[in-house]
């Protein structure tokens, strides 16, 4: 069951003078990335074929992400009434295909898995909440702050399936560690990149992975402050099976955000400021 509605969200408190610049361009990414959910459920599906428990929350998790889509669809073409978003997301479905003719893991195991996945319900969960501390713009605050709400609920389920399958795979520390940074790394590929130039560039633009992905990151990692980082932090050392709090958990905070940094500077071609990282806030 659904957590909330769209007609629930108060849109007639939009205020276009509050939009900040770029948000409307991560906006329009997020939301066909979101709608895309349907396809994941999909692929979860074929992956947990035997597992009717898992096949029911992949249905009833996909329905909530297709709503995340829809809400920032909505809220995008509010703020940019020019946009079609179903034209935009049928140019993403086009181009972007899940492999939804396999029937088993691309992590693997079942265990990794859903380690991937708790780590894209960490990423969304971090990220819309430090969109909505970002933007002044009460719809689009009020809806980022539903959809966290509800990623963390997802990270949470497929964190207990985890755990779950964990006890019949025995997948060891290194191996899970090693699939919940890569799933972190894959923030850049094409998934994102494309969603942004199907969203934002003009038709007849041709996709260039490189340029797309900085024209995202570089506006996504934006909204970010240390405590979101943190709070992300927390979350992905409890999916590796590490404490979420505590020394290991600080200085991993700190570096990663430090990385972030880092990493936006390379994405808008910024010189680090005298061969430092930014402080953490
Ligand atoms: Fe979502
Ligand atoms: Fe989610």
């Amino acid at each position: 069951m659904k957590h909330w509605r769209i007609d629930e969200v108060p849109w007639d408190r939009f205020q276009p003078s509050r939009i900040a610049p770029d948000a409307i361009q991560i906006v329009k990414a997020a939301a066909m990335v979101e709608r895309n959910g349907i396809d994941y459920a999909i692929y979860l599906k074929n992956v947990f074929h035997d597992d009717p428990a898992l096949k029911q929350a992949a249905d009833n998790w996909a329905v909530e992400e297709v709503q995340h889509g829809m809400a920032l669809g909505r809220w995008a073409m509010l703020a940019d009434p020019g946009w079609d978003f179903e034209a935009a997301f049928t140019r993403y479905r086009e181009g972007f295909k899940l492999p939804l003719d396999r029937d088993t893991s691309v992590r693997g195991s079942r265990t990794g898995e859903l380690i991937a996945r708790c780590m894209v319900e960490t990423g969304t969960s971090s990220y819309y909440s430090a969109l909505a501390d970002a933007t002044e713009e009460p719809v689009l605050q009020h809806v980022c702050r539903l959809i966290a709400a509800d990623e963390y609920r997802h990270f949470k389920l497929f964190y207990d399936h985890m755990r779950r399958y964990l006890g019949r795979e025995n997948l060891s520390f290194f191996q899970r560690l090693k699939i919940a940074a890569g799933r972190i790394t894959e923030s850049e590929d094409d998934e994102l990149a494309y969603a942004y130039h199907c969203g934002n560039e003009p038709l007849g633009l041709p996709y260039a992975h490189d340029r797309c992905i900085a024209a995202y990151m570089v506006r996504a990692m934006g909204v970010y402050r240390f405590r979101h980082i943190e709070r992300s932090m927390g979350m992905v050392l409890k999916s590796v099976g590490l404490r979420p709090r505590g020394r290991l958990s600080d200085v991993a905070s700190r570096v990663a955000w430090k990385l972030l940094q880092r990493r936006r500077r390379r994405f808008t071609g910024q010189p680090a400021p005298q061969g430092q990282f930014v402080e953490a806030v």
